[in-house]
């Protein structure tokens, strides 16, 4: 690698406008306009918001550079990126950094481990089956809803021990209203006013997280009468753990926490299953392979945590959902002194954006990088894709804590539901990405149920 005195170049920068820069172009659609700075400008291209230093990277191995040292030249990037995520996710594990993060990820880390998650194999499944329940023969119903409910029951179930199912309604709305805030933040008007201006969307979003709080309270209360009685869920820990100090976490912290792990634990995951039931339903062909795989791996019966490993088409339709709709579409750090990437001098300071979809749809780590194809993930080692240029859960140390939860989930799910109903997306419901802090489906995703016999 050369030294930085031997770097010379700096990237090459695409015009923009006087002090907003490129902002309009960013907030009219961003894909478009990432996806054009890489094309115009390659793998390491300058571009400015709001008069920053800005560089956007699209090659997997500087990419992966960068997130491994994240923490040391790089910083995690999040607290710079406006008043919404600050107000929602607070000093919570998705923004904090240094010692407070390392702590954290240490206690919340063992509830993730492999062995950890198998055990919530079992409420997965049932609360699949509840929704299922729910459905009939020849219904319509938006998907996209049933999913965000379904994962918030189980994400609160299996990490706090609650259920959630009577409030998911309300609080789908409050997290609806805190993506569309995010959004508002990066290329709305609130992009360019101060924090303290008490916009709309700011009004609404401080209404929306002191109604998911006032929610939590409630769950952090609950456990605390409960107090004595065996518990060994996360809520549990993170009540019962000390600092080198002998200190509980403070009630602050704890509250961040769960309000970012209840929303990160959510909203992916049924955005990405929502994902996956628009592209089946383009692909008639991977649904009947899915649909055989399950039928001969699970025979009828219901699946367990071992039969996730058996079921290698389902998880590679997951798989490949993720990398087509990468739900975490954009991420951004800051370099904490000056760096080197792929060649180029980046000055301390420079906000530097990765986007998983732009490495997923490149062909040259992809062949026919806009085709739905589970089957690329099932070929010989040699042929797979390299690994760095699949990164729909980030990497280094800040990569997401709860993928292996999400890819089991996801894969139970679609299980569970696919052998007693055929979900079909309805033909002329046109399903638009909407792209607030997460890439998501815009109005939903309007699909009808069909029995199967069993
Ligand atoms: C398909 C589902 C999911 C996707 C695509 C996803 C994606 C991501 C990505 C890309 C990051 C890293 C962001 C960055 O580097 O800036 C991340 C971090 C994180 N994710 Fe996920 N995630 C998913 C599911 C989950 C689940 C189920 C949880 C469980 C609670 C979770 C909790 C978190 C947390 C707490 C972080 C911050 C980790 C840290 O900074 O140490 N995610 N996720």
């Amino acid at each position: 690698m050369a030294s930085l005195s031997e770097v010379r170049k700096t990237p090459d920068r695409v015009s923009g406008l006087p002090l907003v820069g490129n902002l309009p172009e960013f907030a009219r659609d961003p894909i478009k306009f990432i996806t054009r700075l890489k094309e115009d400008g390659g793998d390491v291209v300058g571009f400015s918001l709001l008069g920053d230093q800005s560089v956007l990277i699209s090659h997997p191995k500087d990419i992966e550079r960068v997130l491994l040292e994240t923490g040391k030249r790089y910083s995690n990037g999040k607290s710079g990126t406006g008043y919404a995520l600050k107000t929602i996710v607070g000093n919570g594990l998705v923004m904090s950094e240094g010692e407070l993060w390392k702590r954290q990820r240490k206690l919340l880390a063992p509830a993730f481990h492999h062995q950890a998650i198998r055990k919530y194999a079992g409420l997965i499944v049932d609360y699949a089956h509840d929704l299922a329940q729910s459905w009939h023969d020849g219904a319509v119903r938006d998907i996209h809803q049933d999913m965000m409910t379904l994962t918030q029951r189980i994400i609160m179930k299996a990490l706090f021990n609650v259920d959630v199912l009577n409030h998911a309604g309300t609080a789908s709305e409050a997290f609806d209203t805190m993506m569309h805030a995010i959004d508002a933040e990066m290329r709305g008007l609130e992009a360019i006013l101060p924090d303290f201006v008490p916009t709309f969307s700011r009004v609404r979003l401080r209404e929306a997280v002191a109604y998911i709080d006032g929610l939590l309270t409630e769950i952090i209360e609950k456990q605390r009468s409960e107090a004595g009685d065996e518990h060994d869920d996360l809520l549990t820990m993170m009540m019962d753990a000390r600092d080198d100090d002998g200190q509980p976490m403070s009630r602050e912290q704890l509250l961040d926490e769960i309000r970012t792990l209840y929303l990160a634990g959510h909203e992916t995951t049924a955005t990405t299953l929502s994902w996956t039931w628009v592209l089946l339903s383009r692909n008639p062909e991977v649904y009947a392979r899915l649909e055989a795989e399950i039928g001969q791996v699970l025979n009828g019966r219901t699946p367990t945590a071992e039969d996730v490993g058996q079921l290698s088409y389902c998880n590679a339709v997951i798989k490949e959902a993720l990398r087509c709709y990468p739900v975490a579409w954009i991420t951004r750090r800051v370099a904490l002194e000056d760096v080197e990437i792929g060649g180029y001098q980046i000055a301390k300071g420079t906000s530097i954006y990765l986007s998983p979809w732009i490495v997923h749809h490149d062909a040259r780590w992809y062949a026919d990088p806009d085709t739905f194809m589970p089957e690329r993930w099932l070929k010989d080692k040699s042929e797979l894709p390299p690994r760095e240029a699949y990164i729909p859960f980030g990497g280094g140390p800040r990569i997401c804590i709860g993928n292996g939860l999400a890819m089991m989930e996801a894969v139970l799910i679609l299980a569970t539901l696919l052998q007693r109903y055929r979900v079909s997306v309805l033909a002329e419901h046109e399903v638009e990405i909407e792209l607030t802090g997460t890439l998501r489906p815009k109005a939903g995703v309007q699909a009808r149920m069909m029995e199967r016999a069993l």
